[in-house]
């Protein structure tokens, strides 16, 4: 695994590395093996940044019958959170009664999330709980919302791989790089 690499214009560093990744989800899925066990929860992965987060966690739970369904709502462009959440898409079942999971890849200021779990709340599920594999909690500016299972605790700095981009790039790295600050 390549200890720093350049996407774009941007210097990068290797911060998690596959292992490190492999071994938090393994125990996230654990917990929630646990805490779901004899329920049929609804997994809803948040494109495209959970998608990897999605096919490793599903597969460490898969004691559990769940049902996953893939939604989009993205609010991201560059480096910098534009402050704008898109609609959601691609929720292709009612959620009434069922116990969601949500999937996402990181959570930054909140924003998206915070919205996002107030538009699933409208359409009256049992329960909503989040799974996020990363955190910065320096960021984090709404906080209407349980953060129920997290990977990793992080700085506040840009982030990509495993799901996550810069600008289209860096979703297929196995480890997740940290923006190198220069000068
Ligand atoms: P928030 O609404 O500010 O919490 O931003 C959340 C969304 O922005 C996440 O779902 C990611 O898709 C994206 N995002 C936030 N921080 C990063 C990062 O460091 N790298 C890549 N994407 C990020
Ligand atoms: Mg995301």
């Amino acid at each position: 695994m390549k200890s720093t690499l350049t996407v774009h214009d941007l210097k990068f560093e290797l911060y998690l590395t596959e292992p490190e990744i492999h071994n938090r989800v393994r125990e996230l899925g654990e917990v929630i093996k646990e805490q779901y066990l004899g329920r049929n929860p609804l997994i809803l992965p948040v494109l495209n940044g959970a998608f990897t987060f999605a096919a490793d966690l599903l597969r460490e739970i898969n004691d559990i019958q769940c049902d996953v369904s893939f939604i989009k709502l993205a609010s991201y462009r560059g480096t910098q959170s534009t402050g704008e959440v898109a609609t959601l898409i691609g929720l292709d079942r009612s959620i009434k009664g069922k116990d969601i999971i949500i999937l996402e890849d990181i959570v930054d200021s909140g924003k998206t999330i915070s919205q996002l779990i107030q538009d699933l709340q409208q359409l009256e599920p049992a329960s909503i709980k989040l799974a996020t594999l990363l955190l910065k909690p320096a960021a984090l500016a709404y906080k209407d919302f349980n953060l129920d299972y997290v990977g990793f605790e992080i700085p506040n700095s840009f982030v990509i791989g495993y799901g996550m981009d810069y600008d289209g790039f860096g979703r297929n790295l196995r480890g997740i790089y940290r923006l190198v600050e220069v000068g």
